[in-house]
């Protein structure tokens, strides 16, 4: 059977192994896809039982993103762009890192809110690890504008600087989100607030939100965040939840691993299953 896993800390709350196993079913796979709960100080070894016991490739979820780099043979451009690994491919005896968090992302706003990308305005709330991955897979889109805005606004200017090209990239500090808003076609939450959906913190005030426009959060759990509810409710605006991307990203990382898409509605299903 095809070995595969995800390393994580902590790991017990992953939908991957739940996701996966439902993938392999559809596919008529024998597959093993492990959990594996894994601390900093075990990563070394953790990578080399990964190549000893014969891995086709695992997920890496936090905090292992960004140091599992060390002990990859090669990082894929994705990888190399975005500072981060999500996925690792065993072939030929050699460990090659992806990212598909972003691609996943993209792909699942194309296949659920918006066909095309190109020449759109988009505006990230947020300038971290997940922001990162976004930006560099929307860039490949063909936009034209992507817009940073953030607490920090210096992280959001950092970020934006990293990419030089064609297609302007900005950061700005949150308080200007109001006057930028204007133009923007799309907003994605890619920060944590929303998260707790006891306390429905929202990341920016909704009345600024231009009518009708995409509204995007990362957050999957709760499916729909106050953001999202409060711009479908208030803003006639079409929303965007976070559950696509998660199965995107690991749609994305079957297919290194064997080759061929997956059903990604069985995928889908399985997850919203063990959500409730
Ligand atoms: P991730 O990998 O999920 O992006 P991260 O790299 O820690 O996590 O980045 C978290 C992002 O959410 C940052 O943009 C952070 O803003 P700061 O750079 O100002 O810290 C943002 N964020 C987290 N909590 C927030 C809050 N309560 N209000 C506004 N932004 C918040």
């Amino acid at each position: 059977p095809v070995l595969l896993g995800v390393i994580g800390d902590p790991i017990a709350h992953s939908k991957s192994p739940v996701m996966m196993a439902a993938a392999f079913g559809a596919a008529g796979i024998a597959g093993e896809y492990r959990r594996l709960h894994v601390k900093s100080d075990q990563l070394e070894e953790t990578l080399r039982d990964i190549r000893g016991q014969g891995f086709l490739g695992i997920n890496v979820t936090i905090p292992h993103k960004v140091a599992v780099m060390d002990y990859l043979d090669e990082l894929d451009e994705s990888a190399k762009k975005i500072g981060a690994v999500n996925t690792i491919v065993h072939a030929n005896g050699k460990l090659k890192g992806y990212n598909t968090d972003g691609a996943g992302y993209v792909r699942s706003l194309r296949e659920e809110a918006v066909s095309d990308l190109t020449g759109k305005t988009v505006m990230l709330l947020g300038a971290g690890g997940a922001s990162r991955g976004i930006v560099y897979a929307l860039l490949q889109e063909r936009p034209k504008r992507v817009i940073i805005v953030n607490r920090t606004e210096d992280k959001a200017r950092q970020l934006a600087g990293e990419y030089s090209a064609e297609i302007p990239v900005e950061g700005y500090s949150m308080e200007q989100a109001r006057e930028l808003l204007l133009g923007v076609d799309i907003l994605i939450n890619t920060t944590s607030v929303g998260m707790h959906p006891q306390t429905e913190d929202i990341p920016l005030p909704v009345d600024i939100i231009p009518e009708g426009i995409v509204v995007s959060d990362l957050i999957y759990n709760p499916l729909e965040t106050k953001l999202l509810r409060e711009s479908r409710l208030l803003r006639g605006c079409k929303v965007h939840g976070g559950l696509g991307m998660f199965v995107y990203q690991g749609a994305i990382a079957f297919e290194y691993w064997l080759g061929f898409r997956p059903d990604v509605q069985v995928m889908r299903q399985a997850v919203l299953d063990s959500l409730t």
